[in-house]
């Protein structure tokens, strides 16, 4: 993983959390909220949360006693999330990289991570520490992105903007947030960090936006492909962005565009 795959700050705590959210993440947040509050846990951490999207969903089904603890690695993301969140005195917001939790062993009845497995530098070494500091009886539940090529506007992108960078294509999007999609091995690296009961579901869903450059806008301008873009040439941010507009339309249309995204999802326990 490049280093800029994991930094979300800037103007892509905003752009993230108005363009890509909507357009992707907000339908599986919806899934994972229920899953995780299906239990009542009476204390949950969140890693990863970037804008806060699962928090917003899932903070009112938990119950009135239920300790939260949202954690991001990019204070700038969780700053964002804070402010989008009305006031709720269970929630307490840390900075806190997944592989490095400030917290005593057993301390949780659920850990919950949305789509930020595949930006830790070890997936044995996260998942271990979320195994730490879950109690006995604990759940782990996270997703990842299915590969890239079962996510229509992700492939589209990627294909279009290495188009404007034929010698160095930024492969951001195909080699971190897609490059972590083989279910045997989560399971394999799961089992190495001791855990024993394993469920992974497949999930397909439908990304929709309002146009094939609003799609295009959020993936180059709302992520940290924005980061490649600009390191390789900042003046061809917005060609890129076109490109990528041009691609998503000759391929779902002029007007509201609609694409398949997959992703997994897993409980683990044990
Ligand atoms: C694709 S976003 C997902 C955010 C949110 N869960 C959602 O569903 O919208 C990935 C998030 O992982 C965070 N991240 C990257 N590396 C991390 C780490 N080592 N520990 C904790 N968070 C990390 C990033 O800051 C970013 O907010």
């Amino acid at each position: 993983m490049a280093e800029s795959d994991k930094v979300f700050a800037g103007s892509i705590p905003k752009l993230y959390d108005t363009l890509m959210v909507p357009l992707i993440f907000e339908a599986y947040a919806t899934e994972l909220a229920e899953l995780v509050a299906s239990s009542s846990p009476g204390s949950v951490l969140e890693t990863a949360a970037g804008s806060g999207v699962v928090t917003r969903l899932l903070a009112p089904k938990l119950r009135s006693d239920t300790r939260y603890v949202v954690t991001d690695l990019n204070q700038p993301m969780l700053d964002y999330a804070a402010t989008r969140q009305g006031p709720d005195s269970r929630i307490e917001w840390q900075r806190a990289d997944a592989l490095d939790l400030p917290f005593e062993d057993a301390s949780f009845d659920i850990v919950c991570c949305q789509f930020g497995a595949m930006f830790f530098p070890s997936r044995v070494a996260g998942y271990a520490e979320a195994r730490r500091v879950l109690r006995p009886g604990g759940r782990f539940v996270f997703s990842v992105w299915d590969r890239i090529e079962e996510n229509a506007f992700a492939d589209d992108v990627t294909n279009a903007v290495a188009t404007v960078f034929p010698q160095d294509p930024p492969r951001f999007l195909a080699r971190t947030p897609h490059g972590y999609h083989d279910i045997s091995l989560i399971r394999e690296e799961l089992n190495s960090a001791g855990f024993a009961d394993i469920n992974i579901a497949t999930r397909e869903k439908v990304s929709r936006a309002a146009s094939a450059r609003a799609a295009a806008t959020a993936y180059c301008e709302g992520t940290p492909l924005r980061n490649e873009i600009e390191a390789r040439d900042a003046r061809l941010l917005q060609a890129a962005t076109d490109r990528a507009a041009v691609a998503i339309a000759s391929r779902h249309g002029e007007g509201p565009v609609a694409g398949k995204i997959q992703a997994h999802v897993v409980v683990a326990a044990g």
